[in-house]
């Protein structure tokens, strides 16, 4: 099984902090998202700015764009994000749109969505889902369980390259052991800890052990 990447998300309000943990853990990471508050903050200037800090990352804006999927698509993309988020209501012409203008377009999983909508948008071309559990069901109480694994497979099996995020901890991951995730997103789990670089070589540590090299 392929070894899952890792994923930052700067959920940070302005850039100064963002880039002061991203300076650190950048090269550890497989992968460094300008989360939805950085982007609605600082967007442009901040995908641009990683952008020419780390020329060879794959940099994702977190947009959860839900209309104007073109123009933002192409925004993001100028700026030098190589892929880009949708929400998942988002409607079909605004997926393709968005698809034309960027190397890869994120669906992403929040509140109700169903898999004949999934297959409509592996039918459009997106390979990509991140399923998540949303900051404030974490806060209400939820938690990662049966429930999530069940969709996060069927969503595997359907051939759908899927993120997961939401809350995640270093021991949160061994849940999702034996299942083919291609990304793990963490946010806080690595930006609030006490020592970022620390945090970040242990949740890549544990991927390391349960999927391998
Ligand atoms: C919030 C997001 C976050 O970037 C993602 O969930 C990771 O954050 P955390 O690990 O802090 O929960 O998309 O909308």
């Amino acid at each position: 099984m392929v070894r899952p990447k890792l994923q930052i998300a700067l959920d940070h309000n302005d850039l100064e902090t963002a880039l002061a943990d991203i300076v650190k853990v950048g090269d550890v990471v497989d992968i460094i998202e300008v989360g939805t508050i950085l982007c609605l903050q600082e967007g442009h200037r901040a995908i641009s700015c990683i952008r020419s800090l780390f020329p060879e990352k794959i940099i994702i804006a977190d947009t959860k764009c839900a209309d104007a999927g073109g123009t933002v698509a192409k925004n993001v993309a100028v700026a030098g994000a190589d892929f880009m988020t949708v929400i998942c209501c988002a409607t079909l012409p605004t997926m393709a749109a968005a698809k034309e203008e960027i190397k890869e377009l994120q669906v992403e999983l929040y509140g109700d969505w169903t898999f004949e909508q999934a297959q409509q948008w592996l039918d459009l071309g997106i390979t990509q889902a991140i399923y998540h559990q949303s900051r404030d069901a974490l806060l209400s109480g939820e938690t990662w369980g049966e429930k999530d694994l069940t969709k996060v497979k069927k969503l595997i099996d359907m051939g759908f390259n899927v993120s997961v995020t939401g809350g995640l901890t270093v021991e949160t991951l061994k849940l999702f052991e034996g299942l083919a995730v291609y990304n793990f997103i963490t946010g806080r789990g690595i930006s609030a800890a006490p020592d970022p670089v620390k945090a970040a070589e242990a949740f890549k540590a544990e991927i390391i052990r349960i999927w391998g090299e």
